[in-house]
């Protein structure tokens, strides 16, 4: 065994991520797999790499959404699947913005995939996988306490604002933000008021993405069709953000290790 591999101890491990203590206080390990699933875990795959390329996207998008005042769960990347980010209480919330009407707008309101939206729309899924994760308005949010009404503004301004900044973000590099999923957390400040922060990931795991001249899929849509080719879309969003490893690159991709880079 390598020597500086340790024993950890895992907090939870999701369909995409694990968490792991970090032995500092506040602050915990996310930990990048490569399994991806779709339909409330109906369909699963292992992409080959794609949580080192989730590690590096969501790292340079949080680093430059804390450079634009949104507050964030990041603090740092240790290696090429892991990122030290603050312990936060979740609000078991999925907020979602879109700008394109795309898969459960269009089923559920029977839309054209593809249509431009005159204005974004934010909305609010109850994160219960048993109940498939259903939608819910302002309204069961705050009479079931899962927000405060302050909390509620702050993650709406925060999601428009993350909207608008990735939306210039990715045009620049030729994509399309059509829509994407947040989740929010609380943290306490050493008085002991609480803020709510950014946390999970942003990354096309998370996101839809197209490319603005062919039109092509870049995201998870693309395991959810059965395209085939997600390794390479991640990579090619990777690719076009300027975060691409080296060893991805070159074809080498590091398994669940810690090893430093
Ligand atoms: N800063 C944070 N503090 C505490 N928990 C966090 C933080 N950031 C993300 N999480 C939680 O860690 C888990 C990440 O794992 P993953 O995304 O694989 O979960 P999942 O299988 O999608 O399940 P879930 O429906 O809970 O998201 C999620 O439950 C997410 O809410
Ligand atoms: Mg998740």
């Amino acid at each position: 065994m390598l020597p500086f591999i340790k024993k950890r101890t895992k907090i939870y491990e999701g369909k995409a991520k694990v968490l792991y203590e970090s032995g500092q206080p506040g602050l915990i390990i996310q930990h990048f797999k490569d399994d991806a699933t779709a339909f409330n875990r109906k369909k699963h795959a292992i992409i080959e790499g794609k949580g080192v390329l989730n590690n590096f996207i969501s790292e340079l998008i949080m680093d430059k959404l804390s450079g634009i005042g949104v507050p964030t769960h990041f603090v740092r990347r240790l290696n090429m699947r892991e990122q030290l980010i603050r312990r936060t209480e979740i609000i078991p919330l999925e907020v979602v913005v879109r700008n394109i009407a795309a898969g459960s707008l269009c089923s559920r309101l029977g839309l054209e995939e593809g249509l431009v939206l005159s204005r974004p729309i934010v909305e609010f899924y109850y994160k219960n996988d048993e109940l498939g994760d259903p939608l819910v308005t302002d309204e069961h949010i705050l009479a079931l306490d899962w927000a405060a009404p302050h909390e509620m503004n702050s993650i709406v301004n925060n999601a428009l604002r993350i909207n608008d900044f990735l939306t210039g973000l990715f045009s620049g590099i030729q994509l399309i933000l059509v829509d994407f999923k947040l989740e929010f957390g609380r943290v306490e400040d050493e008085y002991g008021e609480t803020q709510v922060i950014l946390a999970d990931e942003i990354s096309p795991d998370s996101m839809r993405l197209r490319d603005s001249r062919s039109g092509e899929i870049l995201d998870k849509d693309r395991f959810r069709k059965d395209m085939g080719g997600v390794k390479e879309a991640y990579q090619e969003v990777a690719r076009r953000l300027g975060v691409l490893p080296k060893d991805i690159l070159n074809g080498i991709i590091p398994p669940d290790g810690e090893t430093e880079n």
